[in-house]
């Protein structure tokens, strides 16, 4: 009988449109300390009601994630907040794997994960490096530039150039705009928005009818002018136009656009941000800096950093993997409940919708010391292993342990407290990218040089769709010359 199940602690009920619209106040003033208070005062699963939708319940346990990405993983399905096509993500990705579900995604998930297979990304490396040392290029005679921008360009550039073959730096303001667009509307900001019905005309839904019209032209150009020379360039997308299913079928083009435009926006906001989060926790920490510099400089000795080098590298992944607790690009990921289940023992009614926040499961004391402290050496057991994120992960793959993933835990008190590129079948398809793209170009700009916060640049995360630094993240850049001449 229902009344006798379980139901996880809940906070007070929204039962009006005055308590809505508090509620909404409150996540658009602080949505990471509503979460955060959240968890303290309820545990690390309690659920809230609104009247007339679906129940939502936060989550944070790393067994709870592990029930919902790994062990119970068919019965939870991506929720409306993705799949919409007037209100979800989906109106900007379409039907692309972020956004879909069910068998339509599980072919998609095998046709698109070649391409993002860790030996053909292999290739992708040295457009990385020098994506980046032109971006440095403009930083010569600068004293302060806006890092969040510079970061954000060279990641949709590389993103463009090694998926697509293609440089998009005249259209990277477009895309950079479009992005903008959508991560206002999934912002704070958009909730008073998102209680009015989908065709009533608002700023905001123009805009992002216009980001969509902008993205399309981009990429539909793209996509025809390949389909026209029929060439196969090696790259994302002679994959996605050439890949056919078990039954010999091909995508089409209208797909084809969505898992595009979905690679784009999921591949570079994400890994901007780790950089981002990077840069001010090494300006803070000059310590773990100067062991940062000088693991580089004593490796490279003055050169650029190529693919081979990451396995001498062990501390640049260890400061990344760090800045990734600290600060989770995705620092939410939601699912809702396809059948009536049980977590933990609640009962979990088809249709709830789970939030999981890694968030705070990254900097829980249970399963962390010193949670809140930067200290990179606790990810000290780890090196590089640039084994593949499987398709759908298969078991004894290097790299790829007993439940099917790759292990990016060793160390540390239990695997799913630590979930960056979440977890399960529908883990991150590009995380040996971004693991590479982040480390390789930490490695090039930390090689030349050092970071500093601009005088009057307060750090403050806004959780939007990606947890990033509010109002954009000044730096003075000072070149590091000295420490490159002795190797000259
Ligand atoms: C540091 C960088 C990145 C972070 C932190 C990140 C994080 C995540 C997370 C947490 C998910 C799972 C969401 C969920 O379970 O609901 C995800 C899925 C996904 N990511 Fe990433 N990501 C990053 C970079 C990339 C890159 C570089 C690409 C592509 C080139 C990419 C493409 C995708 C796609 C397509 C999915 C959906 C996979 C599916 O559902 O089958 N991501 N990412």
């Amino acid at each position: 009988m229902i009344n006798e199940r379980k139901m996880p602690p809940a906070t007070r009920p929204v039962k009006n449109i005055l308590d809505l619209l508090e509620l909404f106040r409150n996540m658009r003033d602080d949505l990471l300390g509503i979460m955060v208070d959240g968890f303290k005062e309820y545990g690390d699963l309690f659920m809230f009601e609104v009247k007339g939708q679906p129940l939502q319940y936060m989550m944070a346990h790393p067994d709870h994630i592990q029930e919902v990405t790994v062990k119970q993983a068919d019965k939870f399905i991506k929720n409306s907040d993705y799949t919409d096509r007037h209100k979800g993500i989906a109106r900007f990705l379409g039907n692309g794997l972020l956004t879909s579900n069910g068998e339509f995604w599980k072919r998609q998930r095998k046709l698109v994960a070649p391409a993002l297979h860790a030996r053909r990304i292999e290739s992708y490396a040295q457009t990385m490096v020098d994506s980046t040392l032109k971006m440095l290029e403009g930083w010569q005679g600068q004293r302060e530039v806006d890092i969040d921008e510079e970061m954000m360009k060279t990641t949709l550039a590389i993103v463009a150039r090694s998926l697509f073959n293609v440089d998009v730096s005249g259209e990277s303001r477009k895309i950079g705009d479009a992005m903008a667009v959508m991560q206002d509307m999934f912002g704070a900001t958009s909730g008073v928005e998102a209680l009015l019905p989908w065709w009533i005309p608002t700023p905001g839904r123009f805009a992002s009818r216009r980001a969509v019209r902008d993205l399309n032209e981009i990429v539909y150009r793209i996509i025809r002018e390949r389909r026209q020379t029929n060439e196969d360039l090696g790259d994302l997308l002679s994959m996605l136009l050439l890949a056919q299913d078990d039954a010999g079928q091909g995508m089409t083009d209208e797909q084809v656009r969505d898992e595009a435009v979905t690679m784009f926006l999921a591949g570079h906001d994400t890994t901007a941000n780790t950089l981002n989060w990077t840069w001010v926790l090494l300006a803070q920490h000059p310590e773990i800096e100067a062991k940062l510099h000088d693991e580089i400089d004593r490796v490279l000795e003055g050169r650029a950093p190529t693919l081979a080098d990451l396995k001498r590298l062990p501390y640049v992944e260890m400061v990344i993997k760090e800045s990734m607790r600290l600060y989770p690009p995705a620092f939410t990921f939601s699912r809702a409940a396809a059948v009536d289940t049980e977590i933990g023992g609640y009962h979990v009614p088809k249709g709830t919708v789970i939030t999981v926040v890694s968030y705070y499961t990254h900097r829980h004391a249970d399963w962390w010391d010193e949670p809140e402290a930067f200290k990179p050496e606790r990810f000290g057991e780890q090196v590089y292993d640039p084994s593949p994120p499987s398709p759908l992960p298969l078991q004894g793959e290097r790299g790829v342990d007993a439940e099917g993933e790759r292990s990016f835990t060793s160390g540390i008190k239990h695997r799913y407290a630590y979930i960056p590129f979440g977890a399960g079948p529908r883990v991150c398809i590009g995380n040996s990218f971004a693991m590479m793209e982040a480390q390789l170009m930490l490695a090039t700009i930390a090689q030349r040089y050092q970071l500093r916060l601009a005088p009057g640049q307060v750090v403050e995360p806004e959780p939007l769709l990606t947890l990033r630094p509010k109002g954009g993240l000044k730096m003075r850049v000072e070149e590091r010359v000295r420490e490159r001449e002795k190797f000259i």
